[in-house]
């Protein structure tokens, strides 16, 4: 069977759970090499186990997409392993509960909770595009790059402000992007999942999960594997005209 990425080389951030996890599987079973990065080696070396139990090709990298040297070495050992890039996933991401934001309104939100949000969620993925994107230029073979959005960032949400100026910002960030490597068929996309089965919603599904099915068009949260279809679609050549979009994959949440 050929794979929708037979022969391309893959980079995923935020690689070791939920959304990226899957990512990371859903590249390596359309035939994609693929470099896991996460906060920690270990993390980021049982994903590569699960791939290699399937047979596919990954490798492991521990990288901080909030520094910026760290982000540089990660696609430099990502192109070593693999001899170049081609797509990559920015997905590396908290939630306001990780900086102890958790149902605070703007005036409570701490300076520092707010400025590590955004250094995650939003200039962590800058960090990642400009240093994929100078290796893409280089090879001069164009590339794909998706960025993890939300529903918060097509939409305002109580209690979230930083994160949702973040992905706001991510959405910004990948139509400017778009536009600035169209001619060097460097295409950039974002995904906006709506709210997905992954350690990082469980605490909030515990406290309010009630109210916000009841929001969801489709009654249930989606699954990492739902998102992981969207990305690996938009990174392949049947997505070969996408580019500068905010696909939202959200079981209706964003349509009502
Ligand atoms: N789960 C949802 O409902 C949902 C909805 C919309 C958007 N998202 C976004 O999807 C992305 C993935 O979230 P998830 O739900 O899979 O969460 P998750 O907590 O399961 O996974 C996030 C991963 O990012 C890694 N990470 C965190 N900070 C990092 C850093 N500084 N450097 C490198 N890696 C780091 C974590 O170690 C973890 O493995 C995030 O950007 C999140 O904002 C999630």
């Amino acid at each position: 069977m050929t794979g929708m990425l037979d022969g391309k080389s893959a980079l995923v951030t935020g690689g070791a759970s939920g959304i990226g996890r899957a990512a990371a599987l859903a590249f390596a079973r359309e035939g994609a090499w693929v470099a896991v990065a996460d906060l920690t080696l270990e993390g980021a070396q049982r994903t590569v186990a699960e791939i290699e139990a399937g047979d596919g090709k990954a490798v492991a990298i521990a990288c901080d997409v909030t520094e910026d040297d760290a982000v540089a070495a990660m696609v430099a050992a990502a192109v070593e392993a693999f001899g170049g890039l081609d797509c990559a996933f920015n997905n590396a991401g908290i939630a306001p509960f990780q900086v102890n934001a958790a149902g605070q309104k703007i005036a409570d939100v701490a300076p520092e909770a707010w400025a590590r949000v955004i250094d995650v969620n939003l200039t962590g993925v800058w960090r990642c595009l400009r240093h994929e994107v100078a290796q893409m230029r280089r090879q001069g073979t164009g590339g794909a790059i998706v960025n993890t959005a939300s529903i918060l960032g097509l939409v305002g949400s109580p209690t979230s402000s930083a994160y949702v100026a973040a992905k706001h910002g991510v959405v910004g960030l990948t139509r400017t992007a778009a536009a600035d490597h169209a001619e060097e068929n460097i295409r950039v996309n974002a995904v906006c999942p709506g709210y997905i089965e992954t350690p990082m919603t469980e605490e909030t599904m515990r406290r309010r999960g009630g109210r916000i099915m009841a929001r969801v068009p489709m009654g249930r949260m989606g699954t990492p594997g739902e998102i992981a279809e969207a990305v690996v679609w938009l990174c392949s050549a049947r997505a070969s005209f996408v580019t500068g979009v905010a696909w939202a994959v959200d079981g209706g949440y964003t349509a009502i």
